[in-house]
C-alpha cells in the first residue's frame, strides 16, 4: 500500500481457533491455524492502520507494531472483543470460535475409571462474538465476518450477512485441503448485500491484501 489508505484508522482483528477446556488438560477446538487472520492484521498495518491483533492460542509470530491480545477461550475473546471496540473503525472476525463449549469444567483432571464407556459432555453454546460486535453501541463502521463453509458458499454467507448484522462476508469453502484451515492459500467470494466478489486461489497475504482493499473502498463509500 503505497498511499497508506487506512491511516488514522483502528481495525481491530481475531484469529486463530479458541479453546474450550473440558478439565486441566483437556480442550474442544479447531485445526485454525490463525495464518489468515495474522495476514490480514499484517495487511491492515501496512495500511497505515492501528491494529490490534486479538489471537486464540497458533504457533505464529505477530507481525511487527500491532498489539496482540492473546486469548484462549470463546469467552475471552468476546471479552477482549468488546474491550477493544473504543474508536474501532473496523472489526474483522477471522477467529474460528468454538460454537460451543463444555457446561462445566472439571477442577481436576477426569478420571477414566469414573466415567464408563459412554461419556456424557453437555455443551453450551458460546455468545456469537461478530454478531454482539455488530449489534452494540459502539459499533464499528465496518464489520467483517468469513463463513467457513462446505456447501452452497453464496447462499449461506447470504444467511450470516442477515443474521450478524455485518457489512461483508467472506466466504470460504473448509472441505477444501489446498485452502481455508491451515494452508497457505485461500480462495474467498466476497459478499455484501449488493455486490460479489471471487478472489484466488491465492496465498493468504494476497487474499488479506484483498480483503484490506476492499475494506478501504467500503469505508470510501
Ligand atoms: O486460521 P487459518 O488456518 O489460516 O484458517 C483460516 C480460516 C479457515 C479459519 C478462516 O479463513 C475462516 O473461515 N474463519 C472463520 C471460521 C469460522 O468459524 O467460521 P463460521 O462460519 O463458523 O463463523 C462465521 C463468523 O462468525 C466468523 O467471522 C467467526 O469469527 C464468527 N463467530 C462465530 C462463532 C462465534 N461464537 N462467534 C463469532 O464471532
Amino acid at each position: 500500500f503505497s498511499s497508506k489508505p487506512l491511516l488514522g484508522k483502528k481495525v481491530v482483528i481475531t484469529a486463530g481457533p479458541t479453546r474450550e477446556a473440558i478439565d486441566p488438560v483437556r480442550y474442544l477446538s479447531n485445526h485454525s491455524s490463525g495464518k489468515m487472520g495474522y495476514a490480514i492484521a499484517h495487511a491492515a498495518s501496512l495500511a497505515g492502520a492501528s491494529v490490534t491483533l486479538i489471537s486464540g492460542p497458533v504457533s505464529l509470530e505477530p507481525p511487527a507494531n500491532i498489539t496482540v491480545v492473546n486469548v484462549n477461550s470463546a469467552l475471552e475473546m468476546y471479552s477482549a472483543a468488546h474491550e477493544n471496540l473504543e474508536q474501532c473503525d473496523v472489526f474483522i472476525g477471522t477467529a474460528a470460535v468454538a460454537d460451543y463449549r463444555p457446561q462445566n469444567t472439571a477442577h481436576q483432571k477426569m478420571k477414566k475409571d469414573q466415567q464408563g464407556d459412554l461419556l456424557n459432555l453437555p455443551l453450551v453454546e458460546n455468545p456469537d462474538i461478530i454478531a454482539s460486535v455488530a449489534k452494540s453501541e459502539q459499533r464499528p463502521a465496518c464489520v467483517i465476518a468469513f463463513a467457513a463453509e462446505t456447501q452452497d458458499l453464496e447462499n449461506y454467507a447470504l444467511r450470516k450477512l442477515e443474521k450478524k448484522a455485518v457489512d461483508a462476508v467472506v466466504a470460504n469453502d473448509v472441505s477444501r485441503s489446498d485452502i481455508g484451515f491451515g494452508s497457505e492459500r485461500n480462495e474467498v467470494l466476497w459478499v455484501t448485500k449488493d455486490s460479489r466478489q471471487r478472489f484466488g486461489p491465492e496465498t493468504k497475504t494476497q487474499v488479506a491484501h484483498f480483503i484490506i482493499h476492499s475494506v478501504t473502498e467500503m469505508l470510501r463509500t
